[in-house]
C-alpha cells in the first residue's frame, strides 16, 4: 500500500491568533513528528472569495507562514508549501472536474451557509462551487492517509473519498491489467507466487476476509516488489482494478477550543482575538478588559463560570486546581474578576514566550522563510508529480 501521509492547508488570513493555535496548529505539531507530513498555505482557496482583492494573498501567506514557524511548525519534520507553486493541483482538478457530478458539490454544506454569511460578495461563480474539488486535488494528489481538519471540514472529506472512489473505479482499470498481475505473482517466487494463488482463490471465492489479511501481509514482506506491482497486487486480490488515488480519513483536530474574548469563535473580523506574537502589554490590557458573567456587577456580587468567557480560557490554560479555585471563588465572590483573570494572562505569557523567540529568526532575516518554503515547494512539487504520472497513464492521457 502507499505509505502513511498527512497533509493539511489553511487559507492565508495574515497573522495568526490563539484560536487557530488551539484550533489547529497544535495538532498539527504533535503530528508532524509521529508521521510525514504536509502543510501548505491554500492561496488558491483565497481567491474562491477575494478574487476581487488578491493584492492582500501576498502579506498574508507570508505571515501567516512566520507564525506556523514560530508556533512551532519545524521544517525539517514536516514539508512546508505553498499551494499554487505546486501547479499539479490545478491540473488534478481540471480532471478531477470532469466526472464530477454538479450535485455533489452543491450539496456540500458548507456552500449555501457561505453563501449566506458573505453575502456583500458575488459568490454565484466556477471556482467557488468547485472550491470542494480544489480541497480535493490537494488531498488526492499526495495520497494522504490522513487530514487533520476541524469538523466544519469533515463534509469536504467525505467528498474527496467519494471522488477518490469514482476515479479509481473509472479510470483503475489498466490495460492488460490481469497479465500484468500474473507477471507480477511471477515476480513473487514460486513458493509465494502458489501461497498468493491460493489465498486469492480462498478469498475470491469463498470470501475468507482471513485469507485476505494474510496475503496483504505476505504481500508487505515481499521485498523484492516494485512499489508498483505491489499495489498491483493489492488490487489484483480484490478484484481487477488499481488504487490510483487512496481514500483519506479525517484526523479530527482534539477538542481544545478556544473562543474569543468575548465568548464568540474567535476572529479578527470580531475583534475579538489575542495575536499569536501579541506583545505582553497588550495580552494584558486584552484579558483584563474581557467581558466577565454580567451578573457580576459589583466585587460581592457571586457569579457563574458557565456565564464567562473567562473561564472558557480557564478550561484551556489552567490545572484542576486552578480551576477548582475558579469554581469556588467566583460562586462565593471570595475572588474578584481582575484576580481570576491573573494566571490566565500569566499561561498565555508563557505559552508566547517561545513563539516570540522562534519568530525572531524569520524576522531578522526574511530569506530564511523563502528558503524553507522554496524547499517544500520542490519535496511537495515531485511528490504531486509522481502521482499525476499515474493519473494521466490511467486516464489514457500518457501520449506523447
Ligand atoms: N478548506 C480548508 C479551510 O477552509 C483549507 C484547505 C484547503 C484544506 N485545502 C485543504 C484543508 C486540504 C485540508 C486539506 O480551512
Ligand atoms: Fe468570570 Fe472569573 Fe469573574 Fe467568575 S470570577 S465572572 S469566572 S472572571
Amino acid at each position: 500500500m502507499y505509505p502513511d501521509r498527512v497533509v493539511s492547508g489553511m487559507r492565508p488570513t495574515g497573522a495568526m491568533h490563539l484560536g487557530h493555535y488551539h484550533g489547529a496548529l497544535k495538532n498539527w505539531i504533535k503530528m508532524q513528528s509521529e508521521l510525514p507530513c504536509l502543510f501548505f498555505v491554500a492561496d488558491w482557496h483565497a481567491l474562491t472569495t477575494h478574487y476581487d482583492d488578491p493584492g492582500v494573498i501576498e502579506r498574508s501567506t507570508w505571515d501567516m507562514l512566520v507564525d506556523w514557524l514560530a508556533a512551532g511548525v519545524d521544517p525539517s519534520q514536516a514539508t512546508l508549501f505553498i499551494q499554487s507553486r505546486v501547479p499539479e493541483h490545478a491540473e488534478l482538478h481540471l480532471l478531477l472536474s470532469m466526472a464530477t457530478p454538479l450535485g455533489w458539490l452543491e450539496r456540500v454544506p458548507t456552500y449555501k451557509d457561505q453563501i449566506d454569511n458573505l453575502s456583500n460578495k458575488d459568490l454565484a461563480t466556477y471556482g467557488f462551487l468547485g472550491y470542494p474539488l480544489l480541497q480535493a486535488a490537494d488531498v488526492l494528489i499526495y495520497r494522504a492517509s490522513q487530514v487533520p481538519v476541524g469538523d466544519d471540514q469533515v463534509p469536504h472529506i467525505e467528498m474527496m473519498r467519494e471522488i477518490a472512489r469514482r476515479f479509481n473505479h473509472l479510470y483503475g482499470k489498466e490495460q492488460g491489467f490481469e497479465a500484468k498481475a500474473q507477471d507480477a505473482v511471477k515476480k513473487l517466487g514460486s513458493k509465494r507466487a502458489k501461497l498468493y494463488n491460493e489465498l486469492r482463490t480462498d478469498y475470491q471465492q469463498c470470501g475468507k476476509d482471513a485469507a485476505l489479511e494474510q496475503a496483504k501481509a505476505m504481500l508487505d514482506d515481499a521485498q523484492s516488489l516494485s512499489m508498483i506491482d505491489r499495489e498491483r497486487l493489492f488490487g489484483y486480490l480484490e478484484g481487477s482494478r488499481k488504487l490510483i488515488l487512496v481514500e483519506p480519513q479525517v484526523r479530527l483536530t482534539a477538542a481544545s477550543r478556544l473562543p474569543g474574548l468575548d465568548g464568540r469563535k474567535m476572529s479578527k473580523s470580531y475583534g475579538n482575538a489575542i495575536a499569536l506574537r501579541e506583545d505582553r502589554a497588550t495580552v494584558t490590557k486584552k484579558v483584563r478588559t474581557m467581558p466577565t458573567d454580567p451578573a457580576r456587577v459589583r466585587r460581592s456580587d457571586p457569579g457563574d463560570p458557565a456565564k464567562c468567557p473567562v473561564w472558557q480560557f480557564h478550561a484551556v490554560y489552567s490545572d484542576a486546581a486552578t480551576k477548582e479555585w475558579v469554581a469556588k471563588g467566583c460562586s462565593s465572590a471570595g475572588i474578584g474578576c481582575i484576580e481570576c483573570k491573573q494566571p490566565v494572562i500569566d499561561a498565555i505569557i508563557k505559552e508566547q514566550e517561545p513563539m516570540h523567540e522562534r519568530a525572531q529568526q524569520y524576522l531578522d532575516d526574511p530569506t530564511l522563510v523563502r528558503a524553507i518554503v522554496a524547499d517544500g515547494n520542490d519535496a511537495a512539487r515531485k511528490l504531486a508529480q509522481e502521482t499525476m504520472r499515474d493519473v494521466r497513464e490511467a486516464m489514457g492521457l500518457a501520449y506523447n
